[in-house]
Formats: C-alpha cells, sequence, structure tokens
C-alpha cells in the first residue's frame, strides 16, 4: 500500500500540447466546444462523450457521476436517465448542475455550469426509441438509484418485462427521460508545460452575449 502512495505522491505528468490563445478561440463558447468535440472525435478519444454531471442536493451535498452526452445544440446539453435516480432527485431539488469532460490523449478539459430542466417528452420518446431492446428492457427492470437485495432479483425483472413487451420498440416509460442543462458558463482547459496551463472561460451576460477571459492555472 505505501509503495501505491507514493507512487501517487511522485507521478508527474508534464503536458506538452499546443497553446490555447483566446485570440484563437471563437467569440461563442458552443463553437469552441463543438471544435473540440470534433478534434476528439477525429483523435478517437476513447469514451470521448463521457461527461461528469455534478448535482447539489437540498442539502447542499454535492454528487457526481459519469453519463454519456447524448445531444447538444446551441448552448443546451443532453443526457438520459432514469427521472426517479438519485441524479434526477438531486435536479428536482436543485436544477444547478456542473458537466466535465476530460480527454486524456487531448491533455483537455471542459467545464459547463448551467440549469437542467426536463426535455420535452417527444425528443425523449425519439432518443429511447433508437436504443437496442435490451437497454429499452432496462429502462423497466432497474429502478435507478434504488437499493435491490441482489443481482438476481434485477435479472428476473429484466425476463419479467421482456416477457411482457416481447416486440421491439418497447413502449416510452415516463419515468425515463433527458435532462437538458442550458449553459451560462464554460472553461476551456489546455495542459501546458510546468503547469502553467491555459485556461480561457465564457461567462454569458444579461443580455445574451459572452465575455471571454484568461484564468491563472
Ligand atoms: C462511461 C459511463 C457512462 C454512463 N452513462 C450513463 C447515462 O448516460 N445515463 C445514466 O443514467 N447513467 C450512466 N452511467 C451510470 C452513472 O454513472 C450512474 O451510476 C447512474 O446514472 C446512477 O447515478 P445516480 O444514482 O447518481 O443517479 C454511466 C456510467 C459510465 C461509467
Amino acid at each position: 500500500m505505501e509503495d501505491i502512495k507514493k507512487i501517487i505522491q511522485n507521478i508527474r505528468n508534464d503536458f506538452n500540447n499546443e497553446e490555447l490563445n483566446e485570440l484563437h478561440l471563437p467569440e461563442n463558447p458552443f463553437d469552441a466546444f463543438v471544435e473540440w468535440m470534433k478534434e476528439a472525435i477525429q483523435k478517437q478519444v476513447p469514451e470521448y462523450n463521457a461527461m461528469v454531471v455534478s448535482t447539489v442536493n437540498q442539502n447542499l451535498q454535492p454528487s457526481s457521476r459519469i453519463v454519456y452526452l447524448r445531444d447538444y445544440e446551441k448552448d443546451t446539453f443532453t443526457f438520459y436517465c432514469n427521472y426517479l435516480s438519485k441524479k434526477s432527485r438531486d435536479i428536482q431539488d436543485n436544477n444547478k448542475v456542473a458537466l466535465l469532460f476530460y480527454w486524456i490523449p487531448l491533455q483537455r478539459q471542459i467545464r459547463i455550469e448551467g440549469i437542467a430542466k426536463k426535455s420535452p417528452i417527444e425528443k425523449s420518446k425519439s432518443y429511447f426509441e433508437s436504443r437496442p431492446y435490451e437497454n429499452q428492457i432496462s429502462a423497466y427492470a432497474s429502478v435507478q438509484s434504488q437499493k435491490i437485495a441482489s443481482r438476481s432479483e434485477l435479472l428476473k425483472k429484466f425476463e419479467e418485462y421482456a416477457q411482457k413487451f416481447p416486440t421491439y420498440p418497447v413502449p416510452y416509460p415516463e419515468h425515463w427521460g433527458g435532462w437538458d442543462v442550458e449553459a451560462h458558463y464554460y472553461e476551456f482547459w489546455q495542459g501546458r508545460p510546468s503547469r502553467l496551463h491555459d485556461r480561457i472561460a465564457y461567462e454569458k451576460q444579461k443580455d445574451g452575449s459572452w465575455t471571454k477571459y484568461r484564468l491563472s492555472p
């Protein structure tokens, strides 16, 4: 164990990627996001659409977990889950959330802060219908974030719902759907040598325009 602690204390990756210059970044952070996402896809970053979603419940307790980004359009980022899950309950108490992408091969992270609201039901329905049969059944079998006695209990419920809904597509379950996060803050982080990283932030103003500034690493 001691050895592992020493390894963690002493590991020092120096970052040596290209600079991130505020003058070259678009005026609009969403355009910058799309550029970076395109690059992550082109460079085959593993799990490029996986992001951390952080919520804060009514006792002010933060909680984070990874979900997949499934859609984005002009400052709105969508993920899907069970509306009875812990994260959904947290959002119903407090709709302020943070999103985080970390793309190790590019030495980049993107931080987003925004307000979550339920996706329109037609959008959730249409995404649900695009999911494979087994995933659709799972949305019924798993009451996400609830305690269960055993894995066999879960598998039994999966079988029961597979018998109930033998044909594809399975009817849309209203307890499942999307959260649309509307961003009002973005930060683009590029790892640089000697811990002198580049950080460019964008903040939405009351009139809807964006201010862009550099942060100390
Ligand atoms: C790579 C990855 C992708 C995931 N994608 C999703 C997702 O899109 N939706 C989801 O509900 N959970 C997803 N999960 C599971 C969540 O991290 C989490 O365990 C689950 O949503 C329950 O979280 P909660 O109890 O805080 O609500 C993913 C996990 C990983 C590691």
